[in-house]
């Protein structure tokens, strides 16, 4: 058996920073992801006047409690960074100073008035290119809203959740769909007034006290571990402290109903359920997925798409609308992958259609789209190929997990 220890999570660490950085005191994010995503955040929290240092494996964050952040010189850079660019809006929509939000990349072609729009509502002056970034938000003072998700993205809830901190009044939101709470989770472990239950969210407005902060591994990076380990005939992996949120183990639990051989144990890293998961490689079957099953792998679903094709059976996959507005349109960027690697699938804009089990030719080049999830469904696809893959721009990974294919080579090394 062989055993991997993930990088610490990316999503839980952009929160953890943020937070922190208007929290009331010092903070010890331990354990932190540190690729260029989370750089990134850290990078614009600086240029907002908050001190953050490195010491060992965890980065001080000294809180400037909520009216404490200063106006930047200069537009903030959140890279190619969504997560960044998303919160860093509503964390700086009721503030009273006029800031900007720019990126790179795809970044800049994704859309931002979904995040826009809820924040306009409570009360923020936002100016965009259209439907686009840089987004420029001038001081304005805010007000709480009740407000339905149009869309099932964490990032927009968490805007909406950041700048409810700042408002008069407070703030509710119901989402069609639920997703990854670790915005609510970390509210409530920095003293916020924040309730949840099932699909509704309230808060009120008020001061955080800081706290230290443990980041479990990021389940994200570690999928394509376990979906290689699931395929992979005779093949068994333990992944050590890995997060365990239920709105990030979509993928888990799919596999485990399509067949596959996974147990995990719980432990906790406060303030996210974390474990250990072992796989063992075992035959799957096809499933159909529904909608509200989605938000819980949406990074996932290449892979997931990927283990489809090598399951018997049809997998249908409902709801991958959200899809195309990742780092890339990753709908087709994937199903450009199956057709370099040999595989067939079948999209329409809702739905995915896979017929398994395919034989994994191989033998071409394949893109990446510059997209992290995409290279790491790829190195998957290349280690069952029959035929060598060569993956084009694998150092896209850097986004979220720099060292991806120096691990994976070591868990999955080469005949
Ligand atoms: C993220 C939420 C998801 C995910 C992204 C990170 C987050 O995006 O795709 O990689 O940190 O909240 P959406 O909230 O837009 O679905």
């Amino acid at each position: 058996m062989k055993i991997y220890t993930p990088p610490p999570d990316k999503a839980i660490t952009h929160r953890a920073l943020m937070l922190a950085a208007v929290a009331d005191g010092n903070t010890r994010v331990c354990g932190p992801s540190l690729c260029e995503d989370t750089l990134a955040t850290a990078a614009c929290l600086k240029k907002l006047g908050v001190s953050i240092s490195a010491s060992k494996n965890r980065l001080l964050v000294k809180g400037l409690g909520l009216g404490g952040l200063k106006k930047p010189r200069g537009p903030l850079n959140a890279g190619a960074s969504g997560t960044t660019m998303r919160l860093l809006a509503g964390l700086l929509a009721g503030q009273d100073f006029d800031s900007t939000i720019t990126g790179k990349g795809s970044l800049l072609k994704r859309p931002a008035a979904r995040v826009a729009a809820p924040l306009v509502l409570m009360g923020a002056k936002i100016r965009m290119r259209g439907d686009r970034a840089p987004i420029h938000l001038s001081g304005s003072s805010l007000k709480g809203i009740n407000h339905k998700l149009a869309v099932p993205s964490a990032q927009v809830k968490s805007a909406i959740l950041l700048a409810g901190l700042y408002a008069a009044g407070p703030t509710s939101i119901t989402e069609r769909f639920q997703t990854r709470d670790h915005t609510e989770r970390l509210l409530k472990h920095l003293n916020a007034r924040i309730s949840a239950a099932g699909l509704n969210i309230y808060l009120k407005p008020g001061r955080l006290k800081a706290k230290d902060i443990c980041v479990p591994g990021d389940i994200s990076s570690a999928a394509p571990f376990i979906a290689a380990a699931c395929l992979l005939k005779g093949f068994k992996l333990t992944v050590k402290n890995v997060g365990l949120n239920p709105g990030r183990t979509g993928l888990i639990r799919i596999l485990k109903a399509m067949g596959a051989k996974i147990s995990v144990s719980r432990t906790h890293c406060a303030p996210e359920p974390a474990g250990n998961i072992t796989v063992s490689s075992s035959p799957l079957n096809g499933i159909r997925i529904r909608p509200d099953e989605v938000p819980a792998m949406v990074d996932e679903l290449p892979l997931l798409a990927l283990s489809a094709a090598r399951a018997s059976g049809t997998t249908v996959i409902n709801g991958i609308g959200e899809l195309k507005h990742k780092e890339s349109d990753r709908l087709r960027a994937t199903l450009t992958l199956f057709k370099s690697l040999g595989l067939m699938a079948k999209a329409d804009k809702d739905s995915l259609v896979i017929k398994g089990p395919q034989t994994i030719a191989g033998g071409r080049a394949v893109d990446t789209f510059n997209d992290h999830r995409i290279a790491m469904t790829a190195a998957v696809g290349a280690l069952l190929a029959s035929k060598p893959v060569k993956i084009r721009n694998p150092g896209c990974v850097k986004k979220s997990y720099p060292a991806f294919f120096k691990d994976f080579n070591k868990i999955f090394p080469r005949q």
